[in-house]
């Protein structure tokens, strides 16, 4: 993917994005205009059923690679980037050794089911609900904390090492960073708000790790990383292209897309479609309690002002059941096509599928659902498939909507988009229709790349204020609903029967 933009002679700023398929970096003008872009994939190992793993010496030699190509595509040098934003895939867990700077194991992804016997464990007799005061979060396979323990029971001898002081833990933010700032030789060992709020070992209301959490998880403090705000300058880079910029931003990347799409208002929201799908909306200095099924986050904290939170719905699986339609069924050949293939149907056919491939995430938090496609009969075509595909995206999303109105009392009056899945006009326009509400895309639909970058900017002086971020942002698409109100309504119960028919289906001594 290349897109070269007329453009001035900057200054420009430069944001990673180390996502869950690939890595990609961006470089922006200070209209916030793409300028170039270079993206990589790194390979997703699949060890066991439920498990998912990343190679993170793949994973930093593909950041270093798009860096190098995005910086030449730009033809510029170091000396026109003004800072580099950091955003990155969230919960991903790496322990690497300290002095040799080689990962102790795989990182295991945020999909990864491996720790749900390891959660229930934690529960105790509280049940999923344990840390939730301090963390906001419920006890799930799908945090952080449960991973690093995982590995501290599970590697040979790294608890030992780790007591040392020899381990170092990290989400993606904290490993890309480390490196670029010089790694074994004193690169720095941080971490922002928004990261550290998705490892479950974080105190929301403190920023500060947890010492009870961590003694209950078995985590020792000598791994963790430092928390600081999403917007400062954590160091310089050492070595390569960007030799000696300002690393200046660290976001999770839903935080990030937050972020890009200018949601700075309490009540403001948006959803991304990539990988999975996540909705965030801005809660301003309240940390909001779901009683819904959704998290409590952290949306972004910029240097020393106090922190935002964020209400947020997470759904795991919407971009990768396209995926897994081309890549496991073989049923198209590119992601687009199955725009193509669901369009040669008027609808569903009966057929609805609830993709639950790592459980259910919100609303439900059920490690025990496991996928279906229900209402088949001889009737059904691949085309009507194609068709519940992309309905499960929608209406995960309407699930997310629902609880979010219950949880903040605020009626969606429209939705903002991004992600890759936005380019597809059927699930927008399905999307509306279910939402009854209107969907609007921007007009850089990078919004994660664009939020790093514009919080980096923030963080060196480069934009003065959100206000002037602001003036960026421009619609670029809108959907509004067209669907008939009784047939939406039937539609829904079908999909929440659907979704019923998912659980339970993991015993639990098989988990
Ligand atoms: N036209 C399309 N219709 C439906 N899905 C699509 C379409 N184009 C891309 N996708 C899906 O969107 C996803 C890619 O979107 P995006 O590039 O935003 O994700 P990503 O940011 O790379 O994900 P991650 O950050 O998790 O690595 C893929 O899962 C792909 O299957
Ligand atoms: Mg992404």
């Amino acid at each position: 993917m290349t897109a070269t933009a007329s453009h001035g002679t900057g200054p420009f700023i430069a944001a990673i994005d180390q996502g869950t398929t690939s890595s990609r970096c961006i470089v922006f003008d200070r209209d916030g205009r793409i300028v170039s872009v270079d993206q990589k994939e790194h390979e997703q190992i699949f060890p066991k059923p439920g498990w998912v793993e990343h190679n993170a010496t793949e994973i930093w030699e593909n950041v270093q690679q798009v860096v190098a190509s995005a910086i030449e595509k730009a033809g510029i040098t170091a000396a026109d980037v003004k800072a580099i934003g950091i955003t990155n895939q969230r919960e991903t867990t790496l322990l690497w050794d300290k002095n040799t700077g080689e990962p102790v194991h795989n990182a295991i992804v945020w999909q990864d089911t491996r720790t749900t016997a390891l959660c229930k464990e934690l529960g105790r007799n509280v049940g999923q609900d344990r840390f939730r005061r301090e963390t906001g979060l419920p006890l799930a396979s799908y945090f952080a904390g449960p991973k690093v323990r995982w590995l501290l029971d599970n590697v040979e001898g790294l608890r030992e090492r780790a007591e040392r002081g020899e381990i170092l833990f990290g989400t993606m933010d904290s490993w890309v960073i480390w490196n670029l700032t010089g790694g074994v030789d004193g690169g720095h060992h941080v971490t922002d708000v928004t990261n550290a709020s998705r490892t479950m070992l974080m105190n929301l209301h403190t920023m500060e790790w947890d010492e009870k959490i961590l003694e209950s998880m078995e985590v020792p403090a000598t791994v963790l990383p430092e928390i600081r705000s999403s917007a400062e300058v954590y160091g310089q880079v050492k070595g390569g292209v960007l030799d000696g910029v300002p690393v200046a931003s660290a976001l999770g990347d839903q935080q990030a897309a937050l972020f890009g799409q200018t949601c700075f208002a309490e009540g403001e929201a948006k959803s991304t479609y990539g990988t999975g799908t996540f909705m965030l909306m801005n809660t301003g200095d309240k940390v909001i309690n779901s009683y819904s099924g959704l998290l409590t986050t952290v949306g972004y904290q910029i240097g020393d002002k106090k922190p935002v939170y964020a209400l947020e719905g997470s759904i795991a699986v919407t971009g990768s059941l396209v995926q897994w339609m081309r890549d496991q069924m073989g049923l198209i050949s590119t992601a687009a096509e199955i725009e193509t293939l669901a369009s040669s149907v008027e609808d569903n056919g009966g057929a609805y599928f609830v993709p639950a491939f790592s459980g259910l995430f919100a609303p439900y938090w059920r490690s025990d659902a496991r996928g279906v496609i229900a209402g088949l009969t001889r009737y059904v075509t691949k085309a009507h498939i194609a068709r519940a595909v992309l309905e499960a995206t929608a209406w995960q999303t309407r699930e997310i909507t629902d609880a979010m109105t219950k949880d903040s009392g605020v009626e969606l009056s429209a939705l903002k988009v991004d992600g890759g899945m936005t380019s597809n006009n059927l699930l927008m326009q399905t999307l509306s229709d279910v939402l009854d509400a209107p969907v609007v895309r921007p007009m850089v639909a990078e919004t994660t790349c664009l939020g790093a970058a514009y919080a980096a900017g923030l963080a060196v002086g480069f934009w003065p204020d959100t206000d002037a971020l602001r003036a960026n942002w421009r619609r670029a698409a809108e959907w509004t609903p067209r669907m008939d109100a009784e047939i939406r309504d039937r539609e829904y119960k079908n999909w929440l029967k659907a979704v019923e028919r998912t659980m339970g289906w993991i015993d639990e001594d098989e988990s």
